[in-house]
């Protein structure tokens, strides 16, 4: 097995080691996240991966919707802030880009590429890489500038990321797919589905064990975002942060108890 992508090898994911909080810690010890997303009508996206990112430990949540008149859905959370996507001091922050972001992430995601530090780029963020080359040049230069970048796409994104028609073609090799995208965007990836593969440049991809279908429902991808957006800013590195939190999202689902449904809302407050 080499991690070259020419053989279709992997290895099994093992469990994340639990991460201590120092005593004399403060909360700008581990990070400030800002989501950017949550366009018209789906602002539940972002406030999934805002939620996420609050329970997974960062120091600070920023929430920045593209909704210029969004629903009250964030009054059950003081803990977030609000701002206004331009308002972001992009270049100190961990980014999660894209749940729920509709057409309106495009004017931002330039700006995103170039300057945020450390980035998580979820959905239409990544439709959108799909649609202009030139952003996808953007993606690729980041490892050259030592900018930590990991992308979340379900396999649909995934095919259009490939320029593929169908997920299927996605689905028929999984590893090779993922290892494919973090070849050519140089991020780590962790092409989502039953068995998540997390992929990077010149390692060998991961095939994660935890999870379940009752992670097949609404905002749960959003969910993840979050929660690898919080390990990002806590000062993993981008390959370390996916496959922890992706074990770890599995692995709530798999000790949720059998007569509760599981919401993505409540996987986030876990
Ligand atoms: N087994 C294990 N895990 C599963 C299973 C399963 N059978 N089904 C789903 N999951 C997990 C995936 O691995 C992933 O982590 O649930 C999550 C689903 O993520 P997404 O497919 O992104 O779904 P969702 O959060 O609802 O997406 C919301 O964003 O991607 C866009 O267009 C999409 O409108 C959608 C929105
Ligand atoms: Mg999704």
């Amino acid at each position: 097995c080499s991690s070259d992508g020419e053989a279709p090898c992997a290895r099994l994911a093992g469990e994340p080691t639990f991460r201590p909080r120092a005593h004399a810690s403060h909360k700008g010890s581990f990070g400030d996240v800002a989501i950017l997303g949550g366009d018209q009508g789906m602002t539940g996206a972002a406030v999934l991966a805002a939620t996420a990112a609050l329970h997974g430990g960062a120091g600070r949540v920023f929430l920045a919707l593209l909704d210029p008149r969004p629903p009250s859905l964030i009054e059950p959370w003081p803990e977030l802030m609000l701002r206004r996507p331009e308002q972001l001091a992009l270049e100190h922050l961990t980014i999660v880009c894209g749940c729920g972001g509709g057409d309106a992430i495009r004017t931002h995601l330039a700006r995103v590429l170039a300057q945020a530090p450390r980035l998580v780029l979820d959905a239409d963020a990544l439709n959108a890489i799909a649609d202009d080359a030139a952003l996808g040049t953007l993606l690729t230069q980041r490892s050259q500038h030592r900018l930590a970048t990991v992308m979340t796409p379900h396999p649909l994104e995934a095919a259009r990321l490939l320029g593929l028609s169908t997920a299927v073609d996605v689905q028929a090799d999984r590893l090779a797919a993922a290892a494919s995208l973090a070849r050519r965007f140089q991020a780590t990836v962790v092409l989502k589905g039953s068995g998540t593969v997390v992929a990077s440049p010149n390692e060998v991809p991961t095939i994660n064990l935890t999870g379940n279908a009752r992670l097949a429902t609404g905002g749960t991808g959003d969910v993840l975002a979050g929660m690898i957006g919080a390990a990002l800013a806590s000062g993993l590195p981008a390959l370390q942060a996916a496959q922890g939190e992706v074990w770890r999202h599995g692995a709530i689902a798999d000790a949720w108890p059998h007569d509760k449904p599981l919401t993505a809302g409540a996987l986030a407050a876990t």
